[in-house]
């Protein structure tokens, strides 16, 4: 019979390896296709340069992209499902989504591109991470080092796009309470919404700030006079709300801290947006307030809440797949 002391080193033998195995897994890290694909990042990136020549827009779609991904189930690329056979119900047609997100025939092209080099190795939910760094340093903004190791769900969340997706008419407490679920915090909120300063939004998503707000019959009170002018010409009251609305207009295609100098002049386009800096009391105002007056504050701190909206509940080890289409489960 062994003794006790032997069978605790019987375990710590058996299990620690097994136990380090499975934590190693559940890290991301910046080398992780440095053996099996190491141009990947330059891949992607020279895609997305290719597909900016003919669309100055394609980049905040991307970034936008991995921020609805990584929100719904983490990020596993499960926003890039097509509806069909057991995806009963995408992402792609949840209301955040329908009608609004795009891109995605250049993660396609860009996932063509990465397994002409390294076939079944980079995943989905990798390639729209390296997209959305690809994407702001490209239109000007910080650049940083991407955690990868990420693999592919099986499954699409409606259901959960709906609900976890912030709202442009959501309040300033509602989105926050929606970044906290997925273990963001308030920094987190402003710097990432600084995502806005380039893109674009139909009118849609503001026209109800224009010209009868909450049911006063006046315009939003904390949208600039001028501005208001310009967004009613471009939103008439009877038009279909599908006109497109520069995010950032003092410099629309570059990622730069003027979003925040527009918040602090009512120059917000959503809701959302202008409630980081005219909720009375909130502790937004403060940061806003920082990143208008020093970009590279706002620079660093967008890398770093990137970095952690890319943590987001990855599926890592032997969970999930490598898809070879991005629209599809591998067999379906
Ligand atoms: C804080 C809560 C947020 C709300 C309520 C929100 C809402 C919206 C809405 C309504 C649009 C316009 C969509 C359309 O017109 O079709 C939009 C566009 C955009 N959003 Fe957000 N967003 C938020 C946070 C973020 C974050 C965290 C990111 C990325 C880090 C992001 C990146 C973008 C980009 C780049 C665009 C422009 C996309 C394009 O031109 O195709 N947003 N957002």
């Amino acid at each position: 019979m062994p003794s006790f002391s032997s069978h605790k080193l019987v375990v710590l033998t058996i299990l620690l390896p097994v136990a380090l195995i499975y934590s190693s897994n559940a890290q991301l890290t910046s080398s992780f296709y440095s053996n099996t694909c190491p141009n990947v990042s330059s891949i992607v990136r020279s895609v997305i340069q290719q597909a900016l020549q003919s669309d100055p827009r394609i980049g905040a779609s991307l970034t936008r992209l991995h921020f609805h991904d990584c929100f719904v189930n983490g990020c596993d690329g499960s926003v890039l499902l097509d509806q069909g056979g057991n995806i009963t119900l995408s992402e792609k047609n949840a209301v955040p989504n329908n009608n609004s997100a795009r891109g995605f025939d250049v993660v396609d092209r860009i996932k063509a591109s990465v397994e002409s080099s390294c076939p079944g190795v980079v995943s989905c939910a990798d390639i729209l991470a390296l997209a959305a760094e690809a994407s702001v340093s490209l239109a000007g903004g910080p650049s940083w080092s991407v955690l990868l190791g990420r693999r592919d769900g099986l499954i699409a969340n409606q259901s959960g796009a709906n609900n976890s997706i912030p709202s442009p008419f959501d309040s300033l407490a509602n989105i926050t309470a929606k970044f906290a679920a997925v273990g963001l915090n308030t920094n987190d909120v402003v710097a990432l919404s600084g995502a806005h300063t380039f893109g674009r939004a139909q009118c849609r998503f503001f026209s109800s700030r224009l010209f009868n707000f909450s049911g006063t019959g006046r315009p939003d009170p904390t949208l600039n006079a001028t501005y208001l002018a310009t967004l009613q010409q471009n939103c008439p009251q009877n038009g279909s709300g599908t006109n497109l609305n520069n995010l950032d207009p003092s410099s629309p295609n570059t990622f730069d801290n003027n979003y925040f100098a527009n918040l602090v002049t009512n120059r917000g386009l959503l809701q959302s947006d202008q409630e980081l800096f005219s909720t009375n009391g909130s502790s937004t105002i403060s940061i806003v307030n920082s990143f208008a007056g020093n970009q590279n504050a706002f620079f660093v701190a967008f890398a770093q809440s990137m970095i952690n909206m890319g943590n987001i509940s990855p599926l890592t080890g032997t969970q999930g797949e490598i898809r070879s289409d991005c629209k599809k489960v591998n067999g379906s």
